[in-house]
């Protein structure tokens, strides 16, 4: 084995509207391990969207796939916009974020849900529901009514038209979420809520039996509870520091995060993960994006707030690099640009000065500088 062996690649692809630019910042602060904390990484560029698309005829071209193949992680920005119109639907279809968490098995997708205290006014919700407030939304990314068939528009005989998709889960989809998300609990402070309908659906009966059957099997030492996904959406803005790990299919983990993100102040503070299953070599391939979009009202105009590119950097170097304590500074430093005031326009404060997205990443670095001499 020779040195590179465990060089992590990590492809990076900012995509489409406010994507690029943030994702130099989430970019920039991993070369920064790289040079200071001797970080195994290899970088590779990846264009994606409609640049490529105009050039070259696809979204994914190429040499995008094949770097999307060989990396261990991928740092994403966004895609999306109305600049999209000139791609046409079916380019788009072929190679959306849809098809690529399809394409490379990518089935748990984890949306950590925090307030940096210095934050708590750029929330909707008040600083006293907000104490303490930090879990997981894990949502299962690769099933349910999202890929599910039969799916379709048909015309019925009298002319009306009829659309209709299909919510489905197997015992093995359920498990392999509901596994990982045991697992992460352990990590934590051993607490899963897993949320379903229950009431209404059969196949919120099979995953209620199945996420309780694994646990009874493998997993006693966590706590485990249900919630009907009314009551959790509820719950979110009530109470959410009650929450640990929230696990759910993919349709209710798409609308339950949006949700959870207003409880994080603005969804530029909000990063996240897709991770696949493990490979021969023990890895996961994993897609790091920032759970905002596109932006294309703000894109190109550099006032993007990076936060959640860079805080995904954070994820992956605790989840892909296996460096929790890299990860754990890097975070601090996030808080520490923020205490210094650095703020892009969705979280300032009424009347407050506002940074560019360089400035911002610009601060994190600087942190991270102070935090790395006064370690020496
Ligand atoms: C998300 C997004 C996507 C989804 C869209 C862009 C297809 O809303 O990642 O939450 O619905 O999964
Ligand atoms: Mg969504």
């Amino acid at each position: 084995m020779n040195g590179r062996a465990n060089t992590i690649n990590v492809a990076v692809m900012g995509g489409e509207g406010i994507g690029p630019e943030v994702t130099a910042q989430g970019h920039r602060v991993l070369q920064w391990f790289a040079d200071r904390r001797a970080l195994p990484v290899t970088f590779t560029e990846a264009e994606y969207g409609k640049v490529p698309y105009l050039r070259e005829g696809e979204v994914m071209p190429p040499a995008t796939k094949a770097a999307i193949d060989a990396a261990d992680a991928i740092l994403f920005g966004a895609t999306g916009g109305p600049e999209t119109v000139e791609v046409p639907a079916e380019a788009r279809r072929k190679d959306s974020l849809l098809a690529i968490r399809q394409r490379y098995k990518l089935f748990a997708n984890l949306r950590p849900i925090f307030i940096d205290p210095v934050l708590h006014e750029a929330s909707p919700l008040k600083a006293r529901v907000l104490h303490g407030v930090d879990f997981i939304i894990l949502r299962e990314l690769n099933g349910g009514i999202y890929f599910g068939e039969p799916r379709g528009i048909e015309t019925l005989p009298d002319g009306q038209r009829r659309g209709f998709n299909t919510e489905t889960y197997t015992t093995s989809e359920i498990h392999r979420i509901a596994r990982v998300a045991f697992e992460l609990a352990r990590g934590r402070r051993g607490k899963v809520c897993s949320v379903d309908k229950q009431n209404v659906l059969e196949s919120s009966v099979l995953w209620r039996e199945e996420v309780t059957k694994l646990h009874a099997a493998e997993f006693a030492d966590v706590e485990l509870t249900h919630m009907y996904v009314d009551n959790a959406a509820m719950q979110i803005v009530r109470a959410p520091s009650q929450f640990d790990v929230m696990v759910t299919g993919n349709i209710f983990g798409d609308i339950l995060s949006d949700c959870a993100a207003m409880v994080a102040g603005s969804l530029g503070m909000l990063p996240s993960v897709s991770l696949g299953p493990v490979d021969a070599n023990g890895r996961r391939k994993a897609l790091y994006e920032p759970v905002h979009g596109s932006a294309p009202d703000i894109a190109g105009k550099g006032v993007a707030n990076p936060l959640a590119s860079i805080l995904s950097v954070a994820m992956m170097l605790r989840l892909t690099f296996g460096r929790s304590e890299d990860a754990a500074m890097l975070e601090r430093a996030v808080t520490a640009a923020l205490a210094s005031g650095a703020r892009t326009a969705d979280i300032v404060e009424p009347g407050g000065a506002t940074v560019s997205t360089t400035a911002m990443g610009d601060a994190v670095l600087a942190a991270l500088n102070t935090a790395e001499e006064a370690a020496r």
